[in-house]
């Protein structure tokens, strides 16, 4: 019985050996990185509407591709648009414009209507001008309210991580023309 112990024991003490030099060798500084502990998040709101225009002369998002099957499809399925939309302080076209969001949707679902949204949002106001983030996210754009994901981001948003609630404000169903108002939460390090 006490050898066996005494074995378990050597085995444990190995184990327990092992992990510790793999942690030295983890804190072993190298010429081409470095580690530095930090804990100080900030949380960052933001509240602006977003312009997505497709009629008139000057629209702010186009078609640039879909599938053949497209028009048949009662979600449109396989459409693809581009868009450099303005974002503003207020509801009103008019008001002041505070960025844009440019990038692509898709319509990327086949039985129920979402949209594949792949955009970067760059703000042009005041400390945030030069800053910007990426949202990644389908977007159930005919929910009265929906939730989508920011994956990253430049500037004040380096590193960032968060969520954006979008509402339709006004949408008008025979151009597709749309307002939507953003509440933005995104959380960055100092
Ligand atoms: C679209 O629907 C029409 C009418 O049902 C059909 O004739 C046509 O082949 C369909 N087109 C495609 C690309 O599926
Ligand atoms: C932000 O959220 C508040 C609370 O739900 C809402 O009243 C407001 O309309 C939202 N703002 C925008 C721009 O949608």
């Amino acid at each position: 019985m006490a050898r066996e112990y005494l074995l378990i024991t050597i085995f444990i003490l190995l184990v327990a050996a092992d992990s510790w030099s793999i942690l030295a060798q983890r804190n072993d500084p190298i010429a081409w990185a470095k580690r530095v502990e930090t804990g100080t998040e900030v949380i960052t709101t933001l509240e602006f509407y977003f312009h997505d225009i497709l009629s008139g002369q000057n629209p702010t998002a186009i078609r640039i591709a879909q599938a053949p099957q497209t028009d048949n499809s009662s979600t449109f399925f396989g459409m693809l648009t581009m868009i450099d939309d303005p974002l503003t302080i207020g509801p009103d076209p008019t008001s002041k414009v505070v960025g844009r969001a440019r990038g692509m949707y898709g319509s990327a679902g086949k039985t129920d209507f979402g949209l594949i949204m792949v955009l970067n949002y760059g703000f042009t106001d005041g400390i945030y001008d030069g800053s910007s983030f990426s949202l990644l996210s389908i977007n159930r754009a005919m929910e009265s309210v929906r939730e989508m994901s920011i994956v990253g981001g430049t500037g004040l948003f380096r590193l960032a991580r968060g969520y954006a609630i979008a509402q339709t404000y006004k949408f008008d169903a025979m151009t597709g023309d749309a307002v939507v108002g953003y509440n933005v939460t995104i959380a960055t390090y100092i």
